[in-house]
């Protein structure tokens, strides 16, 4: 049973998951997540870049019947991210669950890059972005004994050209983030990585080319029926983490997301061809 609410009002959320903190939570999964959890007593606070787009995401939150806190956060600068859990926690007295969901992607040769401007630009949202977040938000979650969850892709288990930094990103998340599993077996404290496949949200059209435009798109190479909803996604996700699940591993059209991560260390040559085919199908 979660503790009585210190502001007031009623006296806790009803939801498993408790005072959620969602990064990206202005679009796509994580405003899917946050109806998800509003829908079921859950407290949310919001953080993206866009506070007009969280305010409104945080009035339907409240007319589900959660409670929700928008946040202007840029999860590329650390002041940011230590304020969002500052702000969220003398709100709300508490945090239970932390989202780490907030991303942005690529569609351009590694040999069509300048220099490295684009690369870090993904590393400080998609990485550096949860590890701020992360530091912040972990004395607050060793006491409520919470849950971290972070929103990986696929893409980090498949060989990728013409989005080489977003993998690496995803990567060194999977890396960073079960490193830190293993770093809190004894503080009941949960992290759950959730490589997601394909979902219906438009970012695969609005990833960023080489000169760092959201004008590349892989949205006509994606296989119809492959994606699932942002909401299916949403529900998946809350399931696994109020689970506290270690991994889950999406399907990609069909195949098996464990099977993928297999196949890529037995035959690495055949998923590399699959991924060739899928840059030069995307014109680069
Ligand atoms: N859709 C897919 O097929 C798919 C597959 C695998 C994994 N994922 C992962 O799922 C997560 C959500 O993606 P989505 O598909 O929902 O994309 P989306 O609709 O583009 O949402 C991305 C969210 O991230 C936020 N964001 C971007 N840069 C930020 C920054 N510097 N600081 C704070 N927030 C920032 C955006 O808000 P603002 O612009 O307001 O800041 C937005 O709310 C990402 O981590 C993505 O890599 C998606």
């Amino acid at each position: 049973m979660l503790p009585r609410y210190n502001g007031g009002m009623t006296t806790h959320p009803e939801h498993p998951c408790g005072v959620t903190l969602i990064s990206g939570a202005s679009s796509g999964i994580g405003e899917a997540l946050a109806y998800e959890l509003a829908a079921k007593g859950g407290w949310v606070a919001l953080a993206a870049r866009r506070l007009e787009s969280l305010q409104t995401v945080a009035a339907k939150c409240e007319a589900l019947g959660g409670r929700a806190l928008p946040l202007a956060c840029d999860v590329a600068a650390r002041a940011d991210c230590q304020a969002a859990v500052a702000q969220t926690v003398a709100h709300f007295g508490r945090l239970d669950t932390l989202i780490n969901n907030a991303g942005i992607t690529m569609w351009a040769r590694v040999d069509s890059l300048a220099d490295g401007a684009l690369i870090e630009q993904i590393m400080r949202v998609n990485f550096l972005g949860a590890v701020e977040l992360t530091a912040a938000a972990l004395p607050h979650l060793k006491t409520s004994q919470g849950r971290i969850t972070c929103i990986s892709s696929m893409a980090s288990q498949i060989i990728a050209p013409g989005n080489s930094g977003y993998a690496a990103s995803k990567a060194a998340m999977d890396s960073y983030f079960e490193a830190l599993r293993a770093e809190l077996i004894d503080s009941g404290v949960s992290v759950t990585l959730y490589n997601l496949g394909f979902v219906e949200t438009g970012i695969a059209s609005r990833m960023h080319d080489a000169q760092g435009q959201q004008s590349g798109s892989i949205a006509g190479l994606i296989p119809r029926g492959a994606q699932i909803t942002p909401d299916a996604a949403a529900r998946q996700i809350i399931t696994a983490t109020v689970a506290r699940r270690r991994r889950v591993f999406s399907s990609v059209g069909g195949v098996p997301g464990r099977l993928i991560a297999v196949l890529r260390l037995l035959l690495p040559g055949v998923i590399e061809r699959a991924g060739i085919d899928f840059m030069k199908r995307g014109g680069l």
